[in-house]
């Protein structure tokens, strides 16, 4: 309690030591669906229109990217159904993102092997793509049929061509050079990961870019983590020290 028994406030945004890049494993969208006796795709459905309010909120408070967990190169073990299910609405989303974006000034890259998805969505991705070349701003990244591991021997693979066509010599690689050939390249690395639904695993998420970045957990599952949960995260994320392998600041 504060002097005249004001309740002490959980404590606020700091909008000036905000992170340039939040990355989220947008996890417990089956649950959040189960717990009201609904299909799991609804639980889909509710985590993509969370998805929108919080690339919103992002680029409200000005942080630069947003980079979210949308579909695993592990999720192909689910039920057909759910796969396909969750394929039609990453199109809806890219056929409203092809009318708005340009509006809103909202960048949209997909992180992840594109090369096993079907010709519509393949183009309407090229068609974001396009796009978002035009126009500066937030950027959200979308990781889909992305795996940290994959990427990282997808990336080997590149050097090594290159190396075999005498671009490079093997041992000129340095971490940064290695970075330009994964599916991140020219990203900064996310400061801050977060991950709702309660699960305290990275699920092969981001392996190289997360080296550093503070980790978040909560039980809340995603499609019930709103702009005050990501508050939450944000307060969590500015009361960490981080030292990078150094001493502490004070
Ligand atoms: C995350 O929610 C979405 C995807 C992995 C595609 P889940 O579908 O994993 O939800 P839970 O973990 O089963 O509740
Ligand atoms: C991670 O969630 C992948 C996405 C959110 C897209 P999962 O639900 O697939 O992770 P596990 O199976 O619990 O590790
Ligand atoms: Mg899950």
């Amino acid at each position: 309690m504060g002097l005249f028994g004001t309740k002490k406030s959980m404590g606020q945004v700091d909008k000036a030591n905000l992170p340039s890049h939040v990355a989220v494993i947008m996890d417990g969208n089956g649950r959040w669906a189960q717990k009201r006796g609904l299909p799991r795709s609804a639980g889909h459905r509710a985590g993509a229109e969370m998805f929108r309010r919080i690339g919103t909120y992002c680029k409200e408070l000005r942080i630069d990217y947003l980079t979210v967990y949308a579909f695993s190169t592990e999720n192909w073990k689910r039920p057909q159904d759910e796969v396909d299910g969750i394929m039609r609405l990453l199109k809806q989303y890219l056929h409203e993102c092809i009318d708005t974006m340009e509006r809103d000034r909202n960048r949209l890259r997909f992180l992840g092997d594109l090369s096993v998805l079907d010709e519509e969505t393949r183009a309407l991705i090229c068609r974001t793509d396009e796009i978002s070349a035009r126009i500066d701003g937030f950027q959200a990244n979308i990781c889909l049929n992305y795996g940290g591991r994959g990427e990282i021997v997808h990336a080997a693979r590149a050097f090594a061509a290159d190396c075999a066509a005498g671009k490079y010599a093997p041992d000129s690689l340095s971490e940064e050079g290695f970075e330009r050939y994964l599916y991140s390249a020219g990203l900064p690395s996310p400061e801050l990961l977060i991950r709702p639904g309660g699960e305290k695993r990275i699920s092969n998420y981001l392996l190289w870019q997360c080296a550093y970045s503070e980790f978040y957990y909560t039980d809340t599952l995603w499609p019930d983590f709103d702009e005050r949960e990501f508050d939450k995260a944000l307060i969590a994320y500015q009361s960490r020290d981080r030292r990078f392998g150094g001493l502490s600041r004070q």
